[in-house]
């Protein structure tokens, strides 16, 4: 290679089901996740669930205690919480056995008369907790013993998603992907710009530039590209219009990767998109998205506009990042596909220049973890 390009990771790495067995546990058991916001649950009762890996994990706000637990009972194995989100108290539906803060076992029905299980024996027979830590209002697990703390963690980065998790709470739009490729070619489209004028001629190249200020820090990164003048302009107007605040730093757009599988772009201080990719298998993966606005906006009355005039151009912005964010994934999940179908047939690693150095640094960290 020459001293600025490097070779990216062997092509037997994208689909060896040996090579995916060390990434679950290296990886996957062994890095924070993030697991969602606060805000999801912040009632008592409150809880969400969704996989990892094929763990089954709930979160469950417990008089205002977060905590994470495998969704698993202790008695013959059914889920605690059988919906995606909902409230509801910490009791199995298939028999009413019942826990408390810690996952404890606090209920069995016919205990006296059927089961005779003794206060010891419940302690043995808590739910399995899942390690889990905030960084504002943005929650992350983790399947093991941590080795280190979230803060330490995420470093300096840290505090800047500590600001963004509070800044951007109108959340507008969720929605998930199932992609046929390796989860780290998913991760890898959004790890550079160098992409943008073959792969969105017609969208996202129409919004930044194709250059990227690079920061590393720790096993992430970021990278931040200029926006062109026509965005800003319609997304001042959006904002004016709507009485949205501005994010003070993150005013074009600015895009963090925090290993292993969450990137967060941020659209001229306005639009925060948080996406997260998970593997479903060695061969294909899950692309989870939420699109959140700065501070609500009270539609209250300016100039000629009227509160039904607000609401329908709201809506109607609304619409247009969200066809605009549909529009970019299906465009990055085409080459993703394509590329993992032909690394079946590929005898030599692909080649990453400068401008794609955020995967070089992505690919490092997975060695670090993973070799
Ligand atoms: S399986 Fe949960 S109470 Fe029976
Ligand atoms: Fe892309």
């Amino acid at each position: 290679m020459t001293s600025l390009a490097s070779k990216a990771l062997p092509p037997h790495y994208y689909f060896d089901p040996e090579v995916f067995l060390y990434e679950k546990e290296k990886i996957f058991k062994s890095n924070w996740l993030f697991a969602g916001t606060q805000s999801a649950v912040n009632q008592h009762n409150d809880f969400v669930t969704f996989d990892v890996l094929g763990y089954p994990i709930l979160i469950q706000n417990i008089h205002d205690e977060i905590q994470a637990f495998i969704n698993i009972c202790s008695h013959r194995k059914c889920k605690i919480q059988l919906k995606e989100r909902g409230n509801r108290p910490l009791v199995c539906p298939y028999h009413n056995w019942s826990y408390g803060i810690d996952g404890k076992l606090k209920g069995i029905p016919k205990n006296s008369t059927d089961f005779e299980i003794d206060t010891q024996t419940k302690r043995d027979l808590s739910l399995k907790k899942v390690y889990l830590e905030r960084c504002g209002n943005f929650l992350f697990i983790n399947l093991s013993k941590p080795k280190i703390g979230l803060r330490a963690y995420l470093g300096n980065f840290f505090e800047i998603l500590e600001d963004l998790s509070f800044s951007f709470p109108e959340q507008v739009k969720t929605g998930s992907y199932n992609w046929s490729a390796n989860w780290k070619l998913a991760i890898e489209t959004v790890l550079e710009v160098y992409h943008v004028p073959g792969t969105h001629p017609d969208t996202f190249s129409k919004i930044a530039d194709d250059s990227c200020e690079v920061l590393l820090e720790k096993c992430h990164n970021s990278g931040h590209s200029d926006l062109h003048l026509e965005p800003k302009k319609w997304w001042g107007f959006i904002r004016k219009k709507l009485k949205l605040p501005q994010h003070k730093v993150y005013t074009e757009y600015n895009h963090f990767f925090i290993y292993p599988n969450l990137a967060i772009g941020i659209t001229n201080g306005t639009l925060l998109s948080v996406q997260t990719y998970l593997p479903d298998g060695v061969n294909s993966c899950t692309l989870t998205f939420s699109l959140s606005l700065t501070k609500k906006s009270q539609n209250t009355q300016s100039g000629k506009d009227t509160p039904k005039s607000l609401t329908a151009l709201k809506k109607a912005a609304i619409s247009n990042f969200c066809n605009f964010n549909h529009a970019t994934l299906e465009e990055d999940r085409e080459m993703a596909e394509a590329c993992h179908k032909n690394l079946l047939f590929a005898d030599t690693s692909g080649i990453l220049g400068k401008c794609e150095e955020r995967i070089s640094h992505f690919h490092r960290s997975w060695r670090q973890d993973v070799l």
